[in-house]
């Protein structure tokens, strides 16, 4: 039963939500991911700011206990994230010595992983490196780097703590044709052709209901499989109006069908994460003002028919 045992029944490895611990108290929440998730991605624990939030003074709490629930339940973990610019702490941001900010990428890099080494099936090495205009996106990595190169240090950091984690590229508005999505799989055959281990591209896909690209979605799930890495959906949420119409409700069901379609039809892509359970707990009306019903689960954790149904039919 459930969303991922539907999903393995297609031959994928999983389908999962975010979650953490504010989330894992919630008994209805935990129901539902028991039920239906094969995996769990910690939704902040596990960013620089919640997890060294100064310099060599870890926080394991909360990813602690995430990483736990998950071992208990049975459940896979996809970590997230190492090297992006955002939840990443001033002492590091203040960063502007390439030196110094290599032995602190590959310290923090080699405490996180190696802390959880062997338990988690895949992390988001690096997250949102480009601009939407394709072009590399200003942080104090690339600043101070000059370059792409603080990949290489990212990647190989990650591969010497955990070996079996396969390391992902991650990225959002990879949806659409374009120079984003073109200048991401360049970047990430560039990487292999210079020999970084990579295995995975992640596209994050908080999708905007009725978007004119979401019906052939297969086309970017087809573009980053060209990369030859393992292709994964890793935060899906499709917004409407927080108060949707009976049209978006319609459209909604459609589109989720779609991107699950699209990943099941994809030899590549291995699995879907879905950014939440329900639309109560979920990232999306504090950040898009106006915007909500992302999810497959409503306000009270009951199952959203259309929406889910829709994921289902995929
Ligand atoms: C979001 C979380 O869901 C929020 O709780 C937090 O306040 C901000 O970050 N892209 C990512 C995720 O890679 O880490 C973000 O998660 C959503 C956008």
């Amino acid at each position: 039963t459930g969303l991922d045992a539907l999903i393995k029944s297609k031959g994928k490895k999983y389908v999962g939500f975010c979650a953490d611990p504010a989330t894992l108290n919630i008994a209805q929440n935990v129901a539902i991911l028991r039920a239906e998730a094969g995996q769990v991605t910690p939704e902040n624990s596990m960013k620089w700011q919640s997890i060294e939030p100064s310099q060599n003074s870890y926080s394991w709490g909360n990813a602690d206990t995430l990483a736990n629930w998950a071992q208990t339940n049975g459940k896979i973990i996809r970590g997230h994230t190492f090297v992006w610019h955002s939840q990443l702490p001033s002492w590091v941001s203040n960063i502007n010595n390439k030196a110094t900010l290599t032995t602190v990428i590959q310290n923090h890099i080699a405490q996180v992983a190696g802390r959880y080494k062997g338990k988690i099936y895949a992390w988001d090495v690096a997250n949102e490196v480009f601009n939407d205009d394709g072009t590399r996106r200003s942080s104090v990595f690339s600043n101070v780097f000059g370059d792409w190169t603080f990949l290489d240090v990212a990647f190989r950091a990650a591969r010497a703590a955990d070996p079996d984690a396969k390391l992902c590229l991650n990225d959002y508005n990879l949806d659409y044709s374009g120079a984003k999505l073109n200048n991401f799989v360049q970047l990430v055959k560039d990487l292999i052709a210079r020999g970084v281990p990579i295995d995975c591209v992640g596209t994050q896909s908080h999708l905007v209901v009725g978007n004119g690209a979401i019906p052939s979605f297969k086309s970017t799930l087809d573009a980053l499989a060209s990369t030859g890495l393992e292709v994964q959906i890793t935060e899906l949420d499709i917004r409407t109006n927080a108060s949707p119409s009976s049209q978006q409700i319609t459209q909604q069901g459609n589109d989720y069908r779609s991107v699950a379609s699209a990943c099941i039809k994809t030899a590549a892509c291995s699995g879907i994460t879905i950014w939440g359970v329900s639309d109560k707990d979920s990232w999306v009306p504090q950040t898009f003002s106006g915007q909500g019903y992302a999810l497959l689960w409503d306000n009270n954790y009951q199952k959203k028919t259309t929406a889910y149904n829709g994921f289902v039919a995929g």
